[in-house]
């Protein structure tokens, strides 16, 4: 469970009735009144995921986060909800760390998403200094998930996410370069009635 120092891969760790609820919030808030939207990164790509940040915006322009989403309709970030926060804090806890959620970032991915190797490091200095995790949490499709170190260059391994996982990396691991190479289609569990994936990506911004 424990795959690396501060990394761990909680494997079908929700149950399906908290998964089934937790994917129908996710695609109300997807297709609600402020939805979700294929981002353009600095370079001027899209990316290959429709994102929702609740709580805080992340701008995929400046990569800094933000009220209003200030590089897309000028729509203020929904909000966090509660029982989000909750289960993130449970997660954490559940291997015994931290983390008070101010923010998520939820993408879907269809059977061509996809998303690069990065960092997670646009939350506030103090918050990854701490080591405060980022919580993830799987549903739907299976994806191949990259794990690699904290250099570009280090040796990635992948490990498959699927529904109802959690994946939690904070400490020394909160830096470690992550990504997902490919969706499985038609993986996700029949109960879900969902096709593609939902990602829930918790972190605490304010310490
Ligand atoms: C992310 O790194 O923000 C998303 C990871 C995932 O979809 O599993
Ligand atoms: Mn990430």
């Amino acid at each position: 469970m424990e795959i690396a120092p501060g990394a761990f891969h909680l494997r079908h760790h929700l149950p399906m009735g908290t998964q089934r609820a937790l994917a129908q919030r996710c695609r109300s808030l997807i297709d609600g009144p402020i939805p979700g939207y294929v981002p353009t990164v600095r370079g001027g790509g899209k990316m290959h995921v429709r994102m929702l940040c609740l709580g805080r915006h992340w701008n995929g322009q400046t990569y800094r986060y933000e009220p209003v989403r200030a590089d897309f309709d000028g729509l203020p970030a929904p909000p966090l909800p509660d029982e989000f926060r909750a289960l993130a804090a449970e997660l954490a806890g559940s291997v015994a760390m931290r983390l008070d959620a101010d923010l998520c970032i939820l993408n879907y991915y269809d059977d061509d998403g996809r998303m690069g190797l990065h960092q997670d490091k646009d939350e506030s200095e103090r918050s990854i200094a701490a080591g405060l995790p980022v919580v993830s949490v799987s549903l739907g499709d299976t994806a191949r998930f990259l794990f690699g170190g904290t250099r570009r260059r280090d040796h990635v391994d992948a490990l498959l996410l699927e529904s109802g996982d959690a994946f939690v990396f904070g400490g020394p691991a909160r830096l470690r370069y992550h990504g997902v190479s490919r969706i499985v289609p038609g993986t996700a569990p029949p109960e879900l009635r969902m096709s593609g994936r939902f990602n829930l990506t918790f972190r605490q911004y304010d310490i």
